[in-house]
């Protein structure tokens, strides 16, 4: 790639970022789409407001946002995209003549990762695991996509009821409970689409699983783990005994990037292209 006067720089604003795996993706697009743009990370400080000021005095065309600023940044936004707005989180701004816009792309990366698994969210049975930020967002996209039902199972249940709470006020979807994850045995029937969506399991804790029970795998149709990291969680291997396909979050990552890519560039990314992507995250792991 050849850094000149005319390369675009865009970034992800978080604390910590040098983990970061969105460099991967975003440069790897840049370079087979012959974009002069790079990609890379600011660890920034916890002035949220001077931080967005001094991006768009820069000139940059577009960031994401990593924790702790998802919901840090909306007040300092010139506008919001309605559903980023619903679930007040942010994780993509776009540059506009006054300012950033806000999107979130976490939902529609969640929404297309497990659509081109070929998993139907219209009219599904749902369970998300977790209450956590991560749990929300996947919580809300099933809302947003017209699931039949939604069951959140949190070890603090107070947590699950406060998403369900909110996602009944929010969006009007109003099939929607919270129990405690030791109640699993009290979802009736089976067919689910299972989303894992807390942080058990994650590297290096790999031994762990929210649910350890294989007996719980006999609700689900299709397991979706929003962790990546490793590549194959206890809780999918637990599925897989089951016979149930489980697949892990990486595609999540990827389509989150993509849809921002996509916006920043006002291109459509060609699968060819998405599928180097993909590749070059899993050779990073
Ligand atoms: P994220 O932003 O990734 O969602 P988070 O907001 O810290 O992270 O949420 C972490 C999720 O993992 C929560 O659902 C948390 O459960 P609690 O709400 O009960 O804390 C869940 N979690 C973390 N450690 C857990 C454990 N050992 N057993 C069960 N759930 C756990």
């Amino acid at each position: 790639m050849k850094i000149n006067g005319k390369t675009k720089v865009m970034g992800l604003i978080g604390h910590p970022v040098e983990h970061t795996l969105s460099p991967v993706i975003h440069n790897t697009i840049a370079e087979c789409m012959g974009e002069n743009m790079v990609y890379t990370a600011f660890p920034a400080t916890e002035d949220t407001q001077a931080v967005l000021k001094g991006a768009f005095a820069l000139g940059i065309q577009g960031m994401n946002v990593t924790v702790p600023y998802k919901s840090a940044v909306i007040p300092y936004l010139a506008d919001i995209d309605n559903e980023a707005k619903i679930i007040g989180a942010v994780n993509t701004l776009v540059r506009t003549e006054d300012g950033f816009k806000g999107y979130n792309t976490d939902l529609k990366g969640l929404y297309r990762a497990i659509t081109s698994e070929g998993i139907r969210l219209e009219k599904s049975r749902v369970i998300v695991i977790g209450a956590g930020g991560a749990a929300r967002a996947a919580a809300f996209m099933c809302a947003f996509h017209g699931a039949e039902s939604i069951v959140i199972c949190n070890r603090t249940v107070e947590k699950a009821e406060n998403i369900a709470r909110e996602i009944q006020e929010k969006t009007q979807f109003g099939n929607i409970r919270a129990i405690s994850i030791a109640d699993w045995m009290s979802i009736k029937g089976e067919g689910y689409l299972v989303l894992q969506a807390t942080k058990v399991g994650l590297y290096p804790d790999t031994e762990a699983s929210p649910i350890e029970d294989e007996a719980f795998f006999e609700k689900a149709a299709v397991v979706y783990e929003l962790i990546y990291t490793p590549q194959e969680t206890k809780f999918m291997r637990l599925a897989k005994g089951k016979q149930i396909p489980a697949y892990n979050g990486l595609k999540m990552l990827l389509y989150q990037g993509v849809a921002a890519y996509e916006m920043w560039n006002r291109v459509q990314v060609p699968e060819e292209i998405v599928q180097k992507a993909y590749r070059a995250l899993q050779e990073e792991l």
